[in-house]
């Protein structure tokens, strides 16, 4: 288990999942807050609701956050009961543990609880109906978590990438070196959202809490309980999985001019068929956490330009 060095009186943080894209920037972020404790898997593993329950209680954090997830859209679609031990079980386990020891929960869903066919970005209001296991899987979560009756807060996001991990920036970097063309996805709209702009969403989040805690007096997470719900939490833009793929191999293609990469082509979703649909539509409004938590997500070709530059070597 990775602990903090912090001491006694520091706020715990238990975090989820930090061998992924975004657990491993929250571990990271978080440390500036208290002292993160973000146990392995085979410390915590999600699919045993009882070994979740009995890590909450035995660490009582003032906070969970969780990101761990069954994330694989298209295998998801013939292993459902894994995600959603992983996705909805793991989580009412959780957010009933917190209830019990007082603590909040911050966790992590996606745009696929919506089956694309708005014409505008999705309202946290606006009917979910997922096209696949792994968006259903998600919604389930959120649910059980909001009937769990712990404090919670609950970030939707889309198209998460960064410098590490599996992810589709990465994917198309490698693949544009060895090929010479690239056929990608052009009408599924929606915004590429960098794992550590998500994590330092995260820790404002916390920071704005405890402010508003410290105010009512106890510093009591009860004090909370009318910010729980969800939030949309998206890179700001939009664009396409071609027109992401574009823009990092013209970036890529300035910064290293002797190389040669492939050139994107646009296709439609239908001349690639996969396992699990996906919505047309993923944008979501993200106007409820600019006006609730004060942070604005980064411009996707802001920090596409970050990653390639800080990052991707
Ligand atoms: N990736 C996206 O494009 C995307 C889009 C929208 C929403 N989201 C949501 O954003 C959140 C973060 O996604 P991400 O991209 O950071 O995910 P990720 O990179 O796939 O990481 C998932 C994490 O969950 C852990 N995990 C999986 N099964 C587990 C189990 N049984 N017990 C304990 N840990 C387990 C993994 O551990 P191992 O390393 O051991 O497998 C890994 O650390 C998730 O809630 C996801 O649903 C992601």
């Amino acid at each position: 288990m990775d602990a903090g060095t912090g001491s006694q009186e520091r706020m715990r943080i238990l975090v989820t999942g930090s061998t992924g894209q975004v657990g491993g920037e929250l571990v990271k972020t978080l440390a500036t807050l208290g002292e993160v404790i973000a146990p392995t898997r085979a410390e915590m593993d999600l699919t045993d609701a009882k070994s979740v329950r009995e890590m909450v209680r035995a660490l009582q954090p003032r906070w969970i956050v969780n990101p761990a997830a069954y994330t694989a859209v298209d295998k998801a679609e013939s292993e459902p009961e894994l995600a959603y031990a992983i996705n909805a079980e793991a989580v009412r386990a959780m957010g009933e543990a917190a209830r019990e020891t007082g603590a909040a929960v911050i966790h992590f869903s996606t745009d696929y609880v919506f089956d694309g066919t708005a014409k505008t970005p999705y309202l946290e209001t606006d009917e979910t109906n997922p096209l696949g296991v792994y968006g259903a899987s998600k919604l389930a979560g959120e649910k059980a978590l909001a009937e769990s009756g712990a404090v919670h807060m609950i970030f939707r996001t889309s198209w998460v990438y960064g410098g590490r991990g599996k992810n589709f920036l990465l994917t198309i970097l490698k693949l544009a070196r060895e090929r010479e063309t690239l056929r990608i996805v052009a009408d599924q709209h929606g915004a590429p959202t960098w794992s550590r702009d998500l994590a330092e969403m995260t820790a404002r989040v916390i920071r704005r809490c405890e402010e508003l805690s410290g105010q009512n007096g106890t510093g009591s997470m009860e004090a909370l309980r009318s910010m729980s719900g969800i939030c949309h939490a998206a890179g700001s833009g939009e664009t396409t999985w071609q027109g992401f793929a574009a823009e990092a191999v013209r970036l890529q293609r300035e910064r290293e001019s002797g190389i040669s990469f492939a050139e994107i082509e646009a296709i439609t979703t239908a001349e690639y068929p996969t396992p699990a649909r996906r919505p047309m539509n993923s944008r979501l409004n993200c106007g409820k956490l600019e006006e609730r938590f004060g942070w604005r997500m980064m411009d996707w070709r802001e920090s596409l330009r970050r990653v390639l530059a800080d990052v991707v070597k």
